[in-house]
């Protein structure tokens, strides 16, 4: 099938690649002309694995192109929007301006009988309040929310755990369904659930899973200050709630919280939408999330400020990592960067590490230090702090090697992500989050 990907930003360049290493043709847009450049290159905007190959493979095979002329969509019979929907600038609203610009770009191009495919996450009601522009042309509107993890983005993509598909009036049989079932053939060879609902659901199933996410990690967070006020362990806690098959232990990892272009502002989107339906107390507790979340971010730095006393002014402090989680360079709302930010204003001097991060962290974060070798970042410090748990930290890096490099055995994991005994025995003074 003929498919053009509104947006090429992570999701959009993702989908595109994706779409065409499972058969389409596929032409990705963007109004950016040096991320089209970039990508038509064969080049990925940002780090994710498996990426370059595919969009590689795509351009080499001439199932897949490039553009900042949306023109170019004409003619394929789907239509993806893929495009962002940060948080608005003082608020906790989504901002919506750039979907509806890519639907106001896309619909003098849309020809009778094309499927047009919202993908991006928006508040509940976004689909209705387009579908009738779209229908004036005789195209169909469908949404069709995407759960991918950066990190895993085109396994996600390729192989979802489920596909969602939203159709005016939650019609089962809508033949725009069966378009979406073709578009993901392998999928749904395979047997992948298929749901077909209607906009509202389809919509709020997205949201919904975002806030269950953050709301579990935020769940053990709370456990973890509980158990920093009795001396109970966090780690031990998760490990036996996770047993009952009903919790299950993924998403029971306790430490400085989560982050990322998701999460955070899904949940604030979500509440502020939950309010203008005046059903703000349904989701009331989000705020709490959000709130355990933050403060997640306060113990980090407490745990470091505690333990260096009067000491932290001037003192040499190394952050292991800068992006929001290990195997993605995205540093958006990342705690890593907060808590080093936060500490160089206790006078910390603050150096950063990170194996893919750092040139998008120098970018927003220019006032830090940045040293992309992990033992040079770490010569000299009085205080590392483990806010990423990239492998190269977590499982590369000795505690009796990073003993030599420092000039102060203090660590505070961020991430229950070290094998504290065994930092211990190097004679490290380790600080966990909600632990012993
Ligand atoms: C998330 C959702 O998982 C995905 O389905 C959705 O499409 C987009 O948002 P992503 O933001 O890529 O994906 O990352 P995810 O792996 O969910 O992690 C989010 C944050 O939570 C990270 O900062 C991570 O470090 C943190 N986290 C995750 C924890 O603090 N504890 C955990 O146990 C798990």
């Amino acid at each position: 099938m003929r498919l053009s990907v509104i947006g090429c930003g992570y999701l959009g360049a993702v989908h595109a690649a994706a779409m065409a290493s499972i058969g389409h043709d596929v032409i990705g847009i963007d109004v950016d002309p040096h991320k089209i450049a970039l990508l038509a290159s064969g080049k990925a905007p940002f780090f994710e694995p498996g990426l370059p190959e595919l969009i590689s493979s795509g351009l080499a095979a001439g199932t897949l192109a490039f553009t900042d002329d949306i023109a170019q969509a004409r003619g394929a019979d789907v239509h993806f929007i893929a495009v962002g929907t940060p948080q608005q600038a003082g608020s906790n609203a989504a901002d919506l301006t750039a979907v509806r610009a890519a639907f106001a770009a896309i619909i003098p191009h849309l020809r009778s009988g094309d499927i047009v495919v919202g993908k991006s996450t928006v508040p509940v009601g976004t689909a209705e309040s387009l579908a009738a522009d779209v229908e004036a042309t005789g195209a169909t509107l469908t949404w069709n929310p995407e759960f991918l993890r950066e990190g895993f983005a085109v396994h996600d993509t390729i192989d979802p755990d489920r596909i969602v598909i939203g159709v005016q009036d939650g019609d089962e049989n809508a033949p725009a369904a069966d378009i979406l079932r073709s578009v993901y053939h392998p999928s749904v060879a395979k047997g992948t659930a298929v749901i077909v609902t209607d906009f509202a659901t389809a919509e709020l199933v997205k949201v919904a899973a975002n806030a269950f996410l953050a709301t579990k990690i935020s769940f053990i967070n709370a456990m973890a200050e509980i158990a920093e006020a009795t001396g109970a362990d966090v780690l031990q806690l998760a490990d036996a709630i996770g047993h009952d098959e009903r919790i299950g232990r993924r998403f029971l990892g306790a430490g400085v919280g989560f982050g990322g272009g998701c999460l955070p502002k899904d949940i604030r989107a979500f509440t502020a939408r939950a309010e203008e339906l005046g059903r703000g107390e349904s989701v009331a507790f989000l705020r709490e999330v959000d709130a355990i979340n933050l403060r997640r971010r306060d113990r980090a730095v407490s745990l470091v400020a505690d333990a260096l006393g009067d000491a932290i002014t001037g003192a040499r402090v190394t952050m292991l990592g800068a992006a929001f989680k290990p195997h993605s360079d995205d540093i958006r709302d990342s705690p890593a960067l907060d808590i080093a930010v936060r500490l160089q204003d206790l006078g910390a001097i603050v150096t950063v590490t990170d194996p893919e991060a750092l040139a998008n962290a120098e970018r927003t974060h220019p006032t830090l230090n940045y040293v992309a070798d992990r033992d040079e970042a770490l010569r000299g410090a009085e205080a590392v702090v483990l806010v990423t748990e990239w492998d190269e930290y977590r499982r590369e890096l000795s505690p009796d090697h990073a003993a030599a490099l420092v000039e102060r055995r203090l660590v505070v994991d961020g991430r229950n992500a070290l094998d504290a005994p065994a930092w211990r025995a190097a004679g490290w003074e380790y600080y966990g989050m909600g632990r012993r």
